[in-house]
């Protein structure tokens, strides 16, 4: 049987790849932030996961105006990294699992969520730059990733609630796999941040740290918050955090022996005109 046994919450600002690509990491813009995800690289090493299914955001890179899936999933055996305009970034190209990734479409598309099934396709920084930040710079991802794409970019996006629930049906899925993997669901996007109009550059620290406290300790009444609290507290682009609770819904349950262990968390501004969120939650 396949397992959930850990979750990994955190930002996907594309200069951080950049900042690593180009070795200025030791810069002191840089450090502090780096730092944070010290503690991270040590746990990866120590809790490497068979499968990573990895939720992010594609930004009108692999889809565009001309076809906007909200939920999809990559099947394929190989995910590029693709050129935003600057040529491809030099990190390895990413190992799919598309015997997990089949299970888990049948299993979730049957619990009524609509899933769009994607063979081929490039993938941007909403799926590098976390990999990045977690395992550093390699030859090769250590484990195989399944990218989950939402669209976060093209209204109307999903609700909260619906991204938690599917969490919960990607759980069952998983648990249902006859064999023996241990799988980690990423969250990603967030936190707080605007990147165009009037409001360009905004933060909000307040904010982002309740979103942290309740994603960890009250997930439930956190899937019910409306999208447009997302926008108007933490930014048009804030709205990338609701894919954080497709995570949060697949580990356990929020009270009693289910409660997940809080490993680590960080956060920090700014990276780019954004505020990085950090957390690591391991399944009891
Ligand atoms: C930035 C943040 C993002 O989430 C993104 O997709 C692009 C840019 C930024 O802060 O620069
Ligand atoms: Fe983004």
């Amino acid at each position: 049987m396949a397992r959930i046994t850990a979750s990994v919450y955190t930002s996907h600002v594309p200069a951080i790849g950049v900042a690593m690509d180009l070795g200025k990491t030791g810069e002191p813009y840089w450090q502090p932030l780096f730092s944070g995800y010290e503690k991270s690289r040590q746990w990866m090493k120590d809790n490497t996961p068979d499968v990573i299914f990895l939720v992010y955001n594609d930004h009108a890179t692999a889809f565009s105006l001309e076809i906007i899936p909200t939920f999809a999933i990559g099947c394929g055996a190989v995910f590029k990294p693709a050129d935003e305009g600057w040529g491809r970034r030099p990190v390895p190209v990413v190992r799919g699992h598309p015997e997990l990734a089949a299970h888990i479409a049948q299993s979730v598309i049957q619990d009524d969520f609509d899933l769009t099934i994607v063979n081929r396709m490039e993938v941007d920084h909403g799926l590098t730059v976390p990999l990045s930040l977690m395992f550093g710079q390699t030859e090769a991802w250590p484990c195989a990733v399944i990218p989950f794409a939402v669209n976060v970019v093209q209204y109307p996006v999903p609700s909260g609630r619906r991204c938690y629930n599917l969490g919960r049906a990607i759980r069952r899925a998983v648990e249902s796999f006859d064999r023996p993997l241990k799988v980690q669901v990423w969250g990603t996007g967030g936190m707080s941040h605007q990147l165009q109009g009037p409001r360009a550059g905004l933060i909000n620290r307040e904010w982002d740290t309740a979103f942290l406290d309740r994603l960890i300790a009250d997930p439930e009444s956190l899937a019910q918050m409306p999208h447009i609290d997302y926008v108007r507290e933490a930014g048009s682009e804030g709205i990338e955090l609701v894919m954080w609770l497709i995570a949060r819904g697949a580990m356990g349950d929020a009270a009693g022996p289910g409660t997940p262990r809080v490993a680590h968390r960080f956060y920090h501004v700014p990276a780019s005109n954004t505020a990085v969120g950090h957390l690591i939650l391991e399944n009891t």
